[in-house]
């Protein structure tokens, strides 16, 4: 089904032999889509740009599509979709497992790196914010056809290990480790970190424990890999609970066997240089360099990034990367992208998406009330607790374990919504009572206005459902409209790995639905309206779980 904006950018392009800048309308007054791509070329051929716009528009032949083209402004041209084409449409898409979004014509193999948390620490909320932003982007872009390729690039490597081995050799709890590998781990390090402070001398241990680890020392090889396995074991709960799973999960001990060899490469091209005793990358745009070797041999996190960039494009070819970090990172990959761009051959768009702080209700980093980093796991704990509040309050008649999977779903959906539903960029603060309100922009309203469409059709007992779709109110158009929109939305999502266009679909979706069912009976009408209207309302419904599905947020069927 060749959707509307390509009708017509085919058309305008065809017209005007330039691209046609189709948008859509800021005020659906003047039409639904508007092409900016007039201006350029009347300035370019020194053109009158109204007039140029004038003579595109009645040229245009798109009279089963739309209404008369209108010109407006400085030169745009607006226009209307056609009743008839709009009810054509959406009868396509009610037939279709794809709601009529299109397959990709041009397939892309993307590599998304993201949540990366550091073993032997807890996962902290500033992960979350990854790990949900990344599969959401990798379910997007699956479901447009493109082939993604999902890789956890875990911290397992690094200096943390000399007192981490120091600790597990010497003051291990083996009945806390069994409890809470990680909680005893965190504490470990602490504990050798705090000895190192108060006896320095401590530090030439903590040293030569690393230098056997790196050296590959058999015991402390075992120990290190012991790390590994229990915070992967834990890592793997949270991902459960979140739904999330990665296709790979390298991490970056995997890379080390590289490294002297990239910073070997890196000096014979000249690319990097020896500068204060280390060996460094000076790229354009920042002043400091990156150091891929410090003046004790030791490589750093730069060095790894390089090594599995490398790897990456040998073994995947992809056409873009995609990483998903906070926003202290962003010079960090400016200095990785601007140096690979030096150093291979040919370099895949790689995009590093960066995201803001969740902050407390005091407009500062989200902590406990100790201070301490809030725990992932603690987190999605509440989130379930303070759901099955909500539902046992709306519901205290269902059974318990009804309840139980509702708090789940609506817990851990609002948690990720809440995050979804922000533009990346920017910090937001983390509130219980705005994430669970059943009112506003949540999960719990989305998911329960899913309910509602659904109850439609529990009443109605109907089985098959076909016949065209027909708009005849203007809330049933303007709703039908909307639904078109879905393949828009869903690229705008992956042209800017920015979830939020689609958390704002939806619920635009939601509030269309409304003026629609308030405006229109549906189970009342007769035939064919009643068909026609219920089909509008499956197709709305299952939209409605495609996209939260999207968004990694199941649907229930009762609320
Ligand atoms: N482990 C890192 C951290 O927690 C994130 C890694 C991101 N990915 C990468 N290729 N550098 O900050």
């Amino acid at each position: 089904m060749q959707s509307a904006i390509e009708i017509i950018s085919a058309a305008v392009e065809h017209a005007l032999g330039a691209p046609a800048l189709l948008r859509p309308c800021a005020d659906p007054q003047f039409g639904d889509y508007q092409a900016n791509g007039v201006m350029a070329i009347a300035k370019q051929t020194k053109q009158n740009p109204r007039a140029l716009a004038e003579k595109i528009a009645t040229q245009l032949q798109l009279a089963d599509v739309c209404e008369p083209p209108t010109v407006a402004g400085a030169g745009f041209i607006n226009f209307k979709l056609r009743r008839e084409f709009v009810a054509a449409q959406v009868t396509d898409a009610a037939r279709d497992p794809r709601h009529g979004v299109p397959s990709a014509s041009k397939l892309k193999i993307v590599v998304i790196d993201f949540s990366s948390p550091n073993v032997a620490k807890p996962m902290h909320v500033g992960h979350i914010r990854s790990t949900i932003l990344g599969d959401c982007l990798a379910r997007v872009l699956k479901f447009l056809g493109h082939r993604v390729v999902t890789d956890n690039h875990i911290g397992d490597w690094g200096t943390q290990f000399g007192m981490l081995i120091i600790g597990w050799k010497k003051h291990r709890d083996d009945a806390a480790l069994q409890r809470d590998a990680i909680t005893e781990l965190e504490r470990l390090y602490k504990f050798v970190n705090n000895q190192c402070e108060l006896h320095p001398a401590l530090r030439e241990d903590v040293k030569a424990e690393l230098v056997k680890l790196q050296q590959g020392d058999a015991e402390n090889h075992a120990i290190w890999q012991q790390i590994i396995d229990l915070s992967k074991h834990e890592f793997d709960r949270t991902y459960a609970r979140l739904g999330v799973s990665f296709d790979h999960t390298f991490g970056e001990s995997f890379y080390n066997p590289m490294l002297a060899g990239v910073v070997a490469d890196l000096r014979a091209h000249d690319i990097a240089i020896e500068s204060d005793d280390a060996i460094c990358i000076f790229v354009e745009g920042s002043k400091a360099p990156l150091i891929i070797q410090k003046a004790d041999g030791a490589f750093l996190y730069g060095t790894t990034d390089l090594a599995t960039l490398k790897y990456r494009l040998d073994k995947w070819h992809p056409d873009e990367i995609v990483y998903v970090t906070d926003a202290r990172q962003q010079l960090h990959f400016k200095q990785v992208f601007a140096a690979a761009a030096k150093w291979l051959p040919k370099v895949p768009d790689l995009r590093h998406v960066w995201f803001g702080s969740i902050l407390g209700e005091d407009g500062k980093p989200l902590k406990t009330r100790s201070g301490e980093n809030v725990k992932l796991g603690e987190l999605l704990d509440e989130a379930e607790e303070r759901a099955l509040a909500v539902v046992t309050e709306k519901n205290p008649d269902l059974p318990e374990q009804i309840r139980n999977t509702i708090a789940r779903v609506v817990g851990i959906g609002a948690v990720k919504y809440a995050d979804l539903s922000q533009n990346r960029t920017t910090d937001y603060v983390f509130s219980w009572a705005k994430m669970l309100a059943m009112n506003g922009n949540t999960a719990p309203y989305m998911q329960y206005a899913y309910v509602r469409v659904q109850s439609i059709f529990r009443k109605a007992g109907v089985a098959t459902l076909d016949g065209p779709i027909a708009l005849e109110h203007p809330t049933e158009l303007d709703l039908a409209k909307h639904i078109l929109r879905f393949t828009e939305t869903l690229q705008a999502v992956a042209d800017d790995d920015k979830p939020n266009w689609l958390t704002a679909y939806l619920y635009d979706l939601a509030g269309k639905f409304s003026a629609f069912y308030d405006n229109c009976p549906v189970i009342q009408s007769a035939e064919p309206t009643r068909s026609s209207r219920l089909q509008l309302c499956r197709l709305t419904a299952d939209i409605m779980k495609r996209g939260l599905n999207l968004l990694g947020i199941e649907t229930i069927e009762q609320m």
